[in-house]
């Protein structure tokens, strides 16, 4: 027997529901915000994310799916969608589009070679978006509202916005060098992740999950004393839109994210819920990317987006035992009789669909009392049972299982019945 691929799920029939229902609302709150969707390809040249995303980070050094094409190029399974959607904003020339900032949203299946754990796959599927354009507290705050919007629609009640600002490129600069400064003379005694981030990416060892509760990460310089005035006056106003909008957020000054474009407003939403067991408790996370546009080659424009996923939102829901309003609904089962009222049924139902009547028959050659059961399992909301009786006098008892009252009417016009 060949197994599905470590870090993989099949979404099975009853699930896909559910996915479709998150999907469907998702879309609905994108209609709301005025941001329109977006699908880029699922592989990209290899080179946008090293540069994208950043050379130093665990994304690009340890966790892409990257092969080489038949024409030997080297090609990435995407593993986010802000570098891919940035591309696609270059490459069209999106900045000169009549409606600005530009914002768009995308919903695609995401690709890391990470340890499997709950609520982490090598395959998962990332809800994001970006609003390219505008460099402007207003924007941010948005963004940040729309996420926590997006997840209390689901009625999902324990929920922490963390945020921090991580300044612009020359605060982030400086920032490294002291962190440099700080941890070069300890950096032994730490995991070797973070012996190998020192020169790289400094930044990361405050989030290191080996080391967190090391002496020398609790006294490291905090990125809030190196931010420049501009830096500050844009992080105050952000907070302040969050206090205007009743946003409620804590502030932590280690939250620097996984990926090398972020500047100023950094941010992540987490589970808050002191019963909850798992390892993982981030639900969404994004900020602002000032650098990146030009780092691809393109305009001097500047975004901000965020990126959940579909799976650990799911996890959310089943943690706080919210069901969804899915429509397992199902209008009318067909049992039948005898071999011609098989066949009237075959006929009638191509008729009923074709009417945008959802109904089905069975095919197994059960008995009625089989065939009911079918129903049951269904949902249905009616079912006839057509024997060579209901054929001759062309009338049918139609069923309504949740009330159990039964009615007659014309079997010729059954389909009258649903549609009118
Ligand atoms: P990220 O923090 O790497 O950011 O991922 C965002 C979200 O994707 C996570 O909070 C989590 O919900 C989900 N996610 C990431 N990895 C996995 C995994 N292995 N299994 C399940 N879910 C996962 C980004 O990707 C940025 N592109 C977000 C962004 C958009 N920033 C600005 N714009």
């Amino acid at each position: 027997m060949i197994n599905i691929p470590r870090g993989t799920q099949d979404i099975l029939p009853k699930e896909t529901k559910r996915w479709r229902f998150i999907e469907a609302r998702l879309d609905a709150l994108m209609e709301l915000y005025n941001y329109q969707e977006i699908r880029t390809p699922i592989f990209e040249s290899t080179e946008l994310f090293a540069r994208g995303v950043g050379d130093s980070t665990d994304v690009v050094q340890k966790e892409m799916y990257t092969f080489k094409d038949k024409g030997d190029r080297s090609i990435t399974l995407r593993p986010e969608g802000t570098a891919a959607v940035v591309r696609s904003y270059i490459e069209n020339k999106m900045q000169g589009l009549p409606n600005q900032p530009i914002k768009l949203y995308y919903n695609g299946p995401m690709f890391r070679y990470e340890r499997k754990q709950k609520g982490r796959y090598r395959q998962f599927t990332q809800f994001g978006v970006e609003a390219i354009g505008a460099e402007n507290p207003g924007i941010d705050a948005e963004v940040l509202a729309m996420a926590m919007h997006i997840y209390q629609s689901f009625g999902l009640k324990h929920l922490k916005l963390v945020i921090n600002s991580i300044g612009d490129i020359d605060t982030r600069q400086e920032y490294n060098d002291a962190l440099v400064k700080h941890f070069e003379p300890v950096i032994d005694d730490f995991c070797s992740d973070c012996q190998a981030r020192l020169h790289t990416n400094p930044m990361r060892i405050l989030d290191c999950k080996i080391d967190k509760d090391k002496e020398a990460v609790k006294t490291a310089p905090r990125i809030t004393e190196f931010l420049n005035e501009s830096s500050k006056q844009y992080y105050a106003e952000v907070k302040q839109h969050l206090d205007d909008l009743e946003v409620p957020y804590v502030e932590d000054p280690n939250l620097v994210r996984g990926l090398d474009y972020y500047t100023h407003t950094a941010f992540e939403l987490m589970i808050d819920n002191p019963n909850y067991d798992g390892a993982i408790t981030t639900l969404c996370g994004g900020g602002r990317y000032n650098g990146l546009l030009e780092l691809l080659d393109g305009p001097s424009q500047t975004g901000i987006g965020f990126a959940l996923s579909i799976e650990r939102l799911l996890l959310a829901l089943d943690e706080e035992n919210i069901a969804l309003d899915v429509d397992y609904d199902f209008d009318l089962f067909i049992a039948t009789m005898g071999d011609e009222a098989d066949r009237f049924a075959v006929k009638i139902l191509n008729d009923l669909r074709k009417n945008g009547v959802k109904a089905d028959k069975d095919y197994l050659q059960r008995k009625v009392k089989g065939q009911m059961k079918q129903a049951d399992r269904l949902n249905a909301n009616y079912t006839i049972v057509i024997g060579e009786q209901e054929l001759q006098e062309n009338k049918i008892n139609i069923k309504n299982m949740q009330s159990g009252d039964s009615e007659t009417i014309v079997l010729d016009k059954l389909v009258d019945y649903f549609t009118k």
